[in-house]
């Protein structure tokens, strides 16, 4: 249910995007504190692409509203969870990631939507979607939950001597 009148559109990601993304990120972080325990100078490092497979973009009225992407780096402590979870090994996993909807578009199905999309596109790169949230993102996890994935476990990454990312790994239903 997208309740807003101009339509949404879902279209893979391309290099032009790349500035409209960060800024809407930038905008994600400062009101939701997504992504964790990130100062919103290390954003765009976050944001970098690293082992991306595949991202995509919601676009409305020319601007972007929305993004997720398919991560699929070579190893990684999500991804081992997930295949002791599933028995899958970890080049058939790939990790949903950077999932962030516009602000003022809450509540209206995008994330869902975003969510379906990415993970309906995993196995035609021959992988399933598993991913890892913030335990203190709530309604990340309320979405995760509402779409039937399942959480397989949890991890505490330390990120510095104080700080701890804590994060429960959750994989997509089976299709
Ligand atoms: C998580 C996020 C993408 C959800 O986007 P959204 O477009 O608002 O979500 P949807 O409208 O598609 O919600 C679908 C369902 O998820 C659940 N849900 C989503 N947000 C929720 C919230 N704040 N509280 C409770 N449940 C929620 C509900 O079941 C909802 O269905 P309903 O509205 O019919 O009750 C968005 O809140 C966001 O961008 N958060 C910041 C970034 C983030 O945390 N990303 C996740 C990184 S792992």
């Amino acid at each position: 249910m997208l309740t807003q009148d101009a339509p949404v559109r879902i279209r893979p990601k391309g290099e032009a995007d790349a500035a409209a993304c960060l800024e809407l990120l930038l905008r994600v972080h400062a009101t939701d504190g997504y992504p964790m325990h990130l100062t919103a100078g290390e954003v765009p490092g976050f944001f970098t692409p690293e082992h991306e497979a595949a991202a995509w973009v919601a676009e409305r009225d020319g601007a972007v509203v929305g993004h997720v992407a398919l991560h699929t780096p070579p190893e990684d402590p999500t991804l081992e969870l997930a295949r002791d979870a599933t028995g899958l090994p970890l080049e058939r996993l790939a990790l949903l990631a950077r999932l962030f909807v516009a602000p003022e578009l809450r509540r209206s199905g995008l994330g869902r939507v975003l969510l379906r999309h990415a993970a309906g596109q995993a196995p035609g790169l021959g992988r399933r979607a598993v991913l890892d949230v913030g335990q203190a993102l709530r309604a990340a996890v309320a979405l995760y939950e509402a779409e039937g994935w399942r959480r397989v476990g949890e991890l505490h990454l330390p990120l510095d001597d104080e700080t701890m990312l804590d994060l429960w790994v959750y994989v997509s239903p089976e299709s």
